[in-house]
């Protein structure tokens, strides 16, 4: 088995940074090693970033959970990929469907990954319709996100990309219902398919393909096993250390 990305997303969560140092420790420090066939990511927020940037510890990477459109100047509150880049951050989620329902678009999404692969920061896109239609006009909305976002992202940075499906009807407490593997199989080949038709066959396979949405310890291994998953995106169960390490645990 190739190693598998568990990313944990913890969202505007906890509210304190002895709150946070507590989850990471937790979840990561006091964990038993699982590097051999899991690369895990947590995407903290901002402020919690420099807290974390200065443990040394291979068993875990820090992500951001969005950047800045902008590169600097006059933009209050907004943070930059060089910033990121500076704090250690080696992975930022762009694109998730609750930034996207604040305003972000597909242009948007697009110049920051072309900031972010400027600071060797991977992109990590989600991708994912809000709901699922009869006509197939969710593959469409996918592949219309797709290649608008890798606009003039040339095959070289492809390599740093990765990819998590996220469909948003199943995703947090409200989700409808859960996404099957079988549904996620035809997103991932229907990824795969849109990547290939923009590069080649041989590059689309690089980029790895994660699932995402309302993942917990009983259907973490499915997808990656049957669904042949290359990792997943954690949201909700990565603020539990218990949950959090039962998924790794059932990965690994
Ligand atoms: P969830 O969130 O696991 O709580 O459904 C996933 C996400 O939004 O990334």
């Amino acid at each position: 088995m190739s190693s598998k990305i568990i990313v944990g997303n913890w969202k505007q969560n906890p509210q304190s940074s002895s709150e946070a140092t507590r989850l990471f420790t937790r979840t990561i420090l006091d964990s038993k090693d699982t590097s051999k066939n899991i690369s895990v990511v947590l995407c903290v927020p901002h402020l919690f970033i420099p807290l974390f940037s200065k443990i040394k510890t291979k068993k875990v990477q820090l992500g951001s959970q969005d950047v800045s459109v902008y590169n600097e100047g006059a933009h209050t509150g907004e943070v930059s990929s060089s910033m990121l880049a500076s704090c250690k951050v080696s992975y930022c989620i762009v694109g998730h469907s609750e930034v996207r329902h604040s305003g972000d678009t597909d242009m948007d999404i697009n110049t920051k990954i072309l900031n972010l692969f400027k600071n060797n920061i991977s992109p990590i896109l989600c991708v994912g319709e809000s709901v699922r239609d009869h006509k197939g006009d969710y593959l469409s909305l996918i592949k219309d996100q797709i290649q608008k976002s890798l606009t003039q992202v040339n095959k070289n940075q492809l390599k740093n990309l990765i990819i998590a499906y996220e469909p948003v009807w199943a995703i947090g407490d409200k989700a409808l219902r859960e996404c099957t593997t079988e549904e996620f199989i035809e997103i991932r080949i229907f990824i795969r398919k849109v990547l290939s038709d923009l590069y080649d066959m041989k590059t689309s396979q690089i980029v790895p393909i994660l699932y995402g949405g309302s993942v917990h310890k009983e259907n973490a291994l499915s997808f990656v096993q049957d669904g042949g998953s290359d990792g997943l995106l954690v949201g909700r169960d990565s603020l539990d250390n218990k949950k959090f390490k039962e998924i790794l645990y059932a990965i690994n």
